[in-house]
């Protein structure tokens, strides 16, 4: 029997869509973010859309961002970012409260944030 994918145990491209709405949505809102909110455009649509498509892959579900851009060189495409550890930790938080504001369940959130933690150090390109 395999195991279900994050991606299926999530709820589909539906709930991945949801999650990353409100994730950009709290990052416009909340001031505690408004560090990683400039670095990104005016207009967050595209920054949207790719988060969406990759985190479809990331989770385990069809591969729509590597469809469009081919492999994500995730670290290479935030280099244009300084991202040191307040980066880094404004971006789990946002995430964090995404996750419990989208109502997912709470082991699932507990080992994504994990996963999440793993990819956001590795985005780091500046000390402090
Ligand atoms: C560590 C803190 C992070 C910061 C400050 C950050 C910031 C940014 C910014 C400013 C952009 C450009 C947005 C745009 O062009 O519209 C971006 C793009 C992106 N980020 Fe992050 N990010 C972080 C972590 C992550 C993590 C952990 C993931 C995935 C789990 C991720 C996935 C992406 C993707 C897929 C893109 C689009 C790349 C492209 O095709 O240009 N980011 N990020």
């Amino acid at each position: 029997m395999s195991e279900a994918s994050a991606f299926e145990r999530l709820g589909g491209e539906a709930a991945v869509r949801t999650l990353v709405d409100r994730f950009y949505d709290l990052m416009d809102l909340e001031a505690a973010y408004a560090g990683i909110r400039r670095l990104h455009p005016d207009k967050l649509d595209g920054s949207r859309d790719k988060l969406f498509w990759f985190l479809c892959g990331w989770l385990g579900g069809p591969n729509h961002y590597v469809e469009r851009f081919g492999h994500p060189m995730l670290r290479a495409r935030h280099l244009p970012y300084a991202i040191g550890i307040a980066e880094r930790d404004q971006w789990m938080a946002c995430m964090i409260q995404a996750m419990a504001e989208s109502g997912l369940d709470g082991a699932l959130a507990q080992k994504l944030a994990e996963s999440f933690f793993g990819t956001a150090d590795w985005m780091r390109n500046r000390g402090g």
